[in-house]
């Protein structure tokens, strides 16, 4: 493919409306969320779509979610139920991704949804993702802005690193908030948790005023391929001791830690720097990593979801 000229762009109003023209012509920019970088183009134009998947290298049968500026934007294109619409008031803007009917005449390029008859919408809060999506005027399809299989940036340096000369901009909005990717829901006859993320399922559930059923296989999931999230060292989960030649990422007052989620244990804080300790382990030149355990609740259930993909076997 022809290199392009990677442009930084700041997140100040010229910025941003340099983004919302690139992408109002079928470019390709990335700008932060609250959970990570996305690489965004317009979710109606083919060729825009198309761009995504070429420059992250990603496969065409993993379905992308489209991000909108507010609910109404939303009901345009998915049809809601009471329950979904319930979710979105409660969390939106936020970091829940809901997975509902796709609307005849929404107007959503074939390439987004991958064929499926649903479409996963969400509506950001961070307030670059809110003005560029109000710049550029259309919905904008976008996955994390990492190349696929790699991880998820959470720094407009994280996207160069992974992807310059292979998209038009970056908006530098500096560091994500959330840190891991949108809480995705699905399934409203029987509400499925599709990915645990930013929205802990607990809180979900309160709204919901019943359990959310696991997602539990590839038909309801596609895209949620199992090694994912993957530095160039090998990972070790739940990690009591640091063995010879390991590099230990820690969480909590552990000794022997090179870097820590959190000294003080805490899983928001954690989670907001999981991915950028994953790269910072790739610029050390970690070989070998280990990671101390993370506790299975809140933010948690996301965190380990995420490390149990960047220790799965590879191909
Ligand atoms: O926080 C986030 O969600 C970030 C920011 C940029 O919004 N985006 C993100 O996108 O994580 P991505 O493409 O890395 O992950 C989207 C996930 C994939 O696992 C995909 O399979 C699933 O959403 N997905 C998308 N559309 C779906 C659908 N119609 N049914 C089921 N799963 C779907
Ligand atoms: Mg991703």
């Amino acid at each position: 493919m022809t290199l392009l000229n990677t442009t930084v762009l700041s997140s100040q109003p010229d910025g941003i409306a340099r983004a919302g023209q690139i992408l109002a012509s079928g470019g390709l920019v990335s700008f932060p969320t609250e959970t990570v970088y996305g690489l965004f183009a317009d979710a109606r134009n083919d060729q825009a779509v198309a761009g995504i998947y070429q420059a992250k290298g990603r496969p065409s049968f993993n379905p992308l979610i489209v991000h909108v500026p507010d609910l109404a934007a939303a009901e345009a294109l998915v049809d809601f139920t009471p329950a979904a619409r319930a979710l979105a008031q409660a969390f939106w803007p936020g970091a829940l991704t809901l997975v509902l009917p796709l609307r005849a005449g929404a107007g959503i390029s074939k390439l987004v949804t991958a064929g499926l008859d649903t479409l996963a919408v969400r509506v950001p809060s961070h307030p670059v993702a809110r003005d560029v999506l109000l710049a550029a005027g259309v919905p904008l399809a976008g996955p994390s802005a990492n190349p696929s299989g790699r991880i998820s940036p959470t720094k407009a340096e994280h996207v160069i690193a992974g992807l310059s000369g292979r998209i038009d901009a970056v908006v530098d909005g500096g560091a994500c908030g959330v840190g891991v990717e949108s809480t995705i829901v699905g399934g409203f006859g029987v509400p499925v948790l599709l990915r645990a993320g930013g929205i802990p399922s607990e809180d979900i559930e309160a709204v919901l005023g019943q359990p959310l059923a696991a997602a539990g296989d590839a038909i309801v999931a596609p895209g949620q391929m199992t090694s994912h999230y993957a530095p160039t060292g090998s990972v070790r989960l739940n990690a009591k001791t640091v063995l010879p030649g390991e590099t230990l990422l820690g969480f909590g007052p552990v000794e022997g830690a090179s870097l820590t989620l959190s000294a003080s244990g805490d899983l928001v804080e954690a989670a907001a720097n999981l991915f950028d300790c994953l790269h910072a382990l790739d610029r050390l030149g970690a070989e070998r990593i280990a990671v101390s355990p993370i506790p299975m609740m809140g933010l948690g259930l996301a965190i380990n979801d995420r490390l149990a993909r960047a220790a799965a076997p590879r191909d």
